[in-house]
């Protein structure tokens, strides 16, 4: 008669054996399937006599038992170590330093003039964008800037047509606002600038931002005290602003702004040539003719008006030397505004 014994511990050595589930479904043929070693033992019941049968049939069944709860535990461990084995592979170590993405930063020129509005928006002021090809009537007649009058030669202009230029600042921006809304008045108008002018300090096209706000009693101390904030918001909280006369046929009276030197605090430096002060902007009360032109009563309203080089600013505070590099778009420079 078989001994069940001996069948138990070979099941359990060669299933001691298996590593892997190819061995484990090759396990499972040679003993579990119905033509397997454990099935094969029912059919030894033939030989059993006939007393020792009901035993027989008993004990073949308890190891059919045994044997399927063994290999569902081996079946069940394997499963669990691979699972382990790929969370293992998996694992993901937070702790390392990821890998860097290489990503863009804005032109130094842009997020300037992006500071710059958000001062300005803080204060109130809406944003308004004018063509940059203009007619003469709106870059320079109605800005009191009159045809044949020396002061057209302030701005060197490109002219596309007898009357068409490339706008030679932002002011027209002024008479298309006004020729659309009357006062109260507050707007900034950024955009592109074009002048025949190259050197260091000034290039073909560059940016303005135009700053016109009409209202009642509008005045001069308005101008400074918009300005100051301005200045302390881009430069520093102890920059101050001066006025110093100057002339600009859309204005009158006209300054030009200049900013205590941020550099050397005042005391005078090699960026404010030993003066203290930097010039930073041209503005103004709007002459009463221009309120005139564009239909806004000059008895009733006043306003003040003014234009900021955007280079210039950025070229104060990042220190550039040559306003060529703003719009050379060197990687290597335009890196280093990387916020
Ligand atoms: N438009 C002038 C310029 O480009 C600047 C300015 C604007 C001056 C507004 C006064 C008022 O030089």
């Amino acid at each position: 008669m078989v001994n069940m014994d001996t069948i138990k511990s070979e099941y359990q050595a060669e299933l001691a054996l298996v590593t892997d589930a190819k061995q484990l479904g090759e396990f499972w043929t040679k003993y579990l399937s119905k033509s397997g070693q454990i099935q094969k033992l029912m059919g030894g019941i033939k030989s059993v006599p006939k007393e020792e049968k009901k035993a027989y049939g008993q004990a073949v069944n308890d190891v059919k038992n045994w044997a399927q709860a063994r290999y569902e535990e081996k079946k069940a461990e394997m499963d669990r170590q691979a699972m382990m084995a790929r969370y293992e592979q998996e694992t993901i170590d937070v702790t390392l330093p990821a890998s860097s993405v290489a990503a863009g930063n804005l032109h130094p020129l842009t997020s300037m003039k992006y500071e710059m509005i958000n001062v300005f928006a803080g204060m109130g002021f809406e944003i308004f964008e004018g063509p940059e090809i203009e007619d003469d009537d709106h870059n320079f007649t109605r800005l009191n800037v009159l045809k044949d009058h020396p002061s057209r030669d302030m701005q060197d202009t490109f002219w596309l047509t007898e009357d068409l230029l490339l706008r030679t600042h932002t002011s027209p921006g002024q008479i298309r606002v006004m020729d659309a809304k009357k006062p109260p008045i507050k707007v900034l108008v950024p955009g592109k600038v074009f002048r025949s002018d190259s050197d260091a300090t000034h290039s073909p096209m560059f940016t303005q931002m135009e700053g016109l706000v009409v209202d009642d009693h509008i005045t001069l101390g308005d101008l400074q005290g918009m300005l100051d904030q301005f200045v302390k918001a881009i430069f520093s909280d102890e920059a101050k602003t001066r006025l110093r006369p100057s002339y600009f046929p859309f204005t009158e009276p006209s300054v030009e702004v200049d900013v205590s030197c941020f550099k050397c605090g005042g005391k005078g430096c090699s960026l404010c040539k030993g003066t203290g002060w930097i010039e930073v902007l041209g503005g103004g009360i709007v002459n009463n003719k221009v309120l005139e032109n564009c239909g806004i009563d000059s008895f009733r309203y006043s306003g003040l008006a003014f234009g900021i080089g955007i280079e210039r600013i950025a070229m104060l505070k990042y220190g550039i030397n040559h306003m060529g590099k703003l719009f050379e778009n060197d990687i290597e420079f335009l890196k280093q505004f990387k916020a």
